[in-house]
């Protein structure tokens, strides 16, 4: 994964390029590291300047404000390792042996440790043990034979030795290179990784992701699949796979928020907590404007011919947002009657299902860029455009918080869930606009395939229409009920989360969640199948939390709850007040909901018992150890 950025311009690039690496810190932050070249006018001879800090960003400003880096052209990179621990020596960029070609690569060279045997016979030594390492060999090797084939050093030449070792590399990459002999050209090149080129004013930064070109630009070039360019200040040459220059207009860069501050909470990820009551306002005003709840219907930015061809769904994700994407099967299965299944987008690419016709295939990322989800999509199209019957062409619906980002160029429909920019590395506000994105959809399906009566559609908006009330009761009670109750976990070693029917990925979605930020061992299980091995766990040590709302799965909830409490585990419920249930040895109170809409509030108890958790431990909760927030490997 990881983020790079690159620039060439007018003014000092040290200063430009971490601000933008700033920008893409939620990428990783395993390692941080510049690369600058000052020009030739100024020493008569181009000198490269790489700093390079392990951990955090600010080891690398310390570093820099120290030792310094000097030059009009640069590139970052900000690391979350793959190949080679994150450590000073595996931090990017990388070089050739003479030090005279830099790299930052994000993505992986699949093929990296064949290269690397072929290099080390010519006797090249490796200085790192990641794959992105061949690269600068590989174009260094091409630079010397280019020019004994008469090639000048200018920036066509470079540009020439990246397309031609770029034919080399398997895998997804996208890199920027710059070269000591050519102080005034920057390559950038991308393949299947996500790469934007920002127009500034003589001057062009290149980065993975839009964020890090706010303040910098107003007009954007995303780079398309297996394009190169050559950036210098006077402009830019960009050139697809064949060679072939490409001419396109630039868009402007909209939404993106330049600015976010912690206000008076101490961690982000508790202000996007707060957060989440008025974003479901908003959600519900953009959604149900004027007159729509009284004619059972949503607004949503499709057509009829969206909805009526559909006759199963398949969605794909990761991580907090597949949980999404189960609440979101059990509300378009169970309310509008649709078979849906769900998949973990990296096994589903390997091993997708047979082609089924009229098949909505929906990706949920709020990144809009976790490469697992965009290649399963991407197969999904493949292997649908192959197909002579109509039936079986691709339909495909994004579900993101990034309407600019990669899934958004990909398909042909897009749910935007409007959460706003959401710093903390474990999703909270996002997943919640996930969740409101799949009722949204389910009233949608309902309402076209006539699965449900008026009556029953207005009666769901109406309870849906209600949840920002409680959501801002939730919050407040129980950021202060886990302030007390996370000082009981200080020993807690392993968590066990129970939930069934709607409300199972929400044990699931509260199992990731402490994890993520609290590094305890936490699992989630359907409450039923407790008692088919996981109850071999249990002891007086183990914490049990169990989500128990009224429902048809209420009671079964409190047997295997009881199940637990028998084997001496201690016992959490998520349940309403009034159902005085004594079996809990504490109770997380939630308001008295219907099933279908529970998940809004159950998930809120376990995103604050999390954050205090992790808090009370004194852990970095924003950035949790060896995660990211966009993870655009494999
Ligand atoms: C990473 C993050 C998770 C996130 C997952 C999917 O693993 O650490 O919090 O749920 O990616 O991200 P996406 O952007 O596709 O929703």
């Amino acid at each position: 994964m990881c983020g790079i950025v690159a620039v060439i311009g007018s003014r000092e690039a040290a200063p430009l390029l971490l601000d933008g690496l700033r920008k893409l810190e939620y990428r990783g932050y395993d390692s941080a590291g510049i690369a600058t070249i000052e020009s030739l006018e100024k020493v008569k001879k181009g000198s490269l300047t790489s700093r390079k800090a392990k951990g955090k960003l600010t080891n690398l400003s310390s570093l820099v404000d120290e030792e310094g880096s000097s030059g009009h052209i640069g590139i970052g990179h900000t690391r979350w390792a793959t190949h080679g621990k994150p450590d000073e020596i595996n931090a990017h960029p990388h070089m050739d042996q003479e030090g005279k070609v830099a790299v930052v690569q994000n993505g992986i060279i699949e093929n990296y440790r064949l290269l690397k045997e072929e290099l080390e016979a010519q006797g090249i030594k490796f200085a790192s043990e990641t794959d992105t390492e061949v690269i600068p060999h590989l174009i260094s090797r091409e630079l010397k034979e280019l020019k004994s084939k008469g090639f000048d050093s200018n920036g066509l030449t470079l540009l020439t030795a990246v397309q031609n070792i770029s034919t080399l590399l398997k895998g997804s990459y996208a890199l920027a290179v710059i070269w000591v002999e050519t102080p005034d050209s920057l390559v950038v090149a991308s393949k299947e990784a996500p790469l934007v080129i920002g127009l500034g004013e003589s001057e062009f930064l290149c980065a993975s992701d839009t964020p890090a070109l706010a303040g910098f630009a107003r007009t954007i070039l995303p780079m398309e699949d297996r394009e190169v360019a050559l950036l210098t200040p006077l402009g830019i040459e960009l050139y697809n796979s064949e060679g072939i220059r490409q001419q396109r207009t630039p868009s402007l860069l909209t939404g993106v928020e330049h600015v976010v501050e912690k206000k008076h909470f101490r961690h982000f990820m508790l202000k996007e907590i707060y957060e989440q009551p008025e974003m479901a306002d908003l959600w519900i005003a953009r959604h149900f404007p004027k007159g729509f709840a009284e004619k059972a219907q949503v607004a949503l930015p499709f057509d009829d011919s969206f909805y009526e061809p559909i006759e199963q769904i398949q969605i794909v994700a990761c991580g907090s947002s597949r949980h999404a994407g189960m609440i979101g099967a059990y509300l378009l299965e169970q309310f509008a009657g649709i078979p849906t299944a769900v998949f973990y987008a990296s096994e589903f690419r390997y091993a997708p299902s047979p082609l089924t016709p009229n098949t909505l295939v929906i990706g949920v990322t709020q990144s809009g860029e976790t490469a697992d989800t965009l290649a399963a999509l991407t197969m999904e199209v493949n292997r649908r455009e192959g197909q002579k019957d109509t039936a079986y062409q691709p339909r495909l619906l994004a579900i993101t918080n990034r309407v600019d980002s990669s899934i958004a160029r990909k398909v042909q429909h897009i749910l935007d869930i409007g959460a706003g920019l959401e710093v903390g590395v474990a999703a909270t506000k996002t997943f919640l606009a996930e969740l409101l994105a799949f009722y949204g959809l389910t009233i949608a399906f309902a309402s076209h395939k006539k699965s449900k009566t008026d009556i029953e559609i207005k009666n769901f908006i109406h309870e849906i229409q209600s949840v920002p009330h409680y959501l801002r009761e939730v919050v407040q009670k129980h950021d202060q009920i886990s302030e007390v109750l996370a000082h009981q976990f200080s020993g807690t070693k392993d968590v066990i989360y129970l939930g069934r029917g709607i409300n199972y990925p929400i044990a699931l979605e509260g199992a990731l969640k402490l994890k993520e930020t609290s590094y305890i061992h936490a699992e989630g299980y359907p409450a039923g199948e407790m008692k088919h091995g996981p109850i071999a766990l249990l002891d007086p040590h183990v914490q049990v939390i169990s989500i128990a709302n009224p429902g048809i799965v209420f009671e079964k909830v409190l047997s295997n709850s009881q199940e637990a409490k028998a084997r001496d585990a201690k016992l959490i419920g998520i349940a309403p007040e009034s159902a005085e249930l004594e079996i809990f040895d504490k109770i997380l109170p939630i308001p008295e909901v219907s099933e279908l809409i529970s998940p809004l509030l159950t998930v809120i108890p376990m995103q604050l018992l999390s954050y205090h958790i992790a808090a009370n431990r004194g852990l970095d909760v924003d950035q949790p150890r060896n995660l990211a927030k966009s993870v655009t490997v494999e």
